[in-house]
């Protein structure tokens, strides 16, 4: 098996976007691991938040994320901007495919996360909140092969970095 290219990221990164833009170009199938987790809980994100806490969540979102990854042909894998916490998660991608880190500069994100309510992470003033998560998580997305600041760039020239990427990537 080829190994799965796998986009992380913080949220409002681009990453679904850019997943479908590399899964229309190579032909390959394209997962959301957000929406295997909803479709296995039979729950919406900000609704397992609510019920059953971030704990839970992350739980289900390592569970997705192995059996996706164990799974069939070469796929490109959207992860959720959380999913990098784990220190499991990260060996699991490491060791399965591609991992490529998409970056934003703070305004960037606000401007495409705000407003959004199925963010639960980021309920409340989005001017406050991103700064905040963004800090926190500020080494987290590190581990990647390959990172990409999407904030000026179009998501065909990121797919094709990406894609370029795959094909020949740097000798060590
Ligand atoms: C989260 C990001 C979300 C989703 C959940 C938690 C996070 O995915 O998994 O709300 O912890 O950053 P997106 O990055 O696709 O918004």
């Amino acid at each position: 098996m080829r190994p799965h290219i796998i986009l992380v990221g913080f949220m409002g990164t681009g990453k679904s976007t850019v997943a479908a833009c590399l899964a229309d170009r190579l032909g390959w199938a394209r997962v959301d691991l957000d929406t295997c987790i909803e479709t296995a809980e039979g729950q919406s994100i900000p609704a397992i938040f609510a019920e059953k806490g971030e704990a839970y969540f992350r739980q289900a979102e390592t569970d997705a994320l192995a059996r996706e990854l164990a799974d069939g042909d070469s796929k490109i894998i959207a992860t959720g901007g959380g999913a990098v916490l784990a220190e499991r998660n990260r060996t699991l991608m490491l060791d399965n495919g591609l991992v490529v880190a998409l970056t934003a500069d703070e305004q960037t994100i606000i401007r495409r996360v705000c407003n959004d309510p199925n963010r639960p992470l980021l309920q409340g003033n989005a001017e406050q909140t991103v700064p905040e998560l963004l800090a926190r998580r500020r080494t987290a997305y590190d581990f990647a092969h390959l990172r990409i600041d999407t904030s000026d760039k179009t998501v065909e020239q990121i797919a094709e970095q990406i894609i370029g990427y795959y094909s020949q990537p740097p000798k060590q």
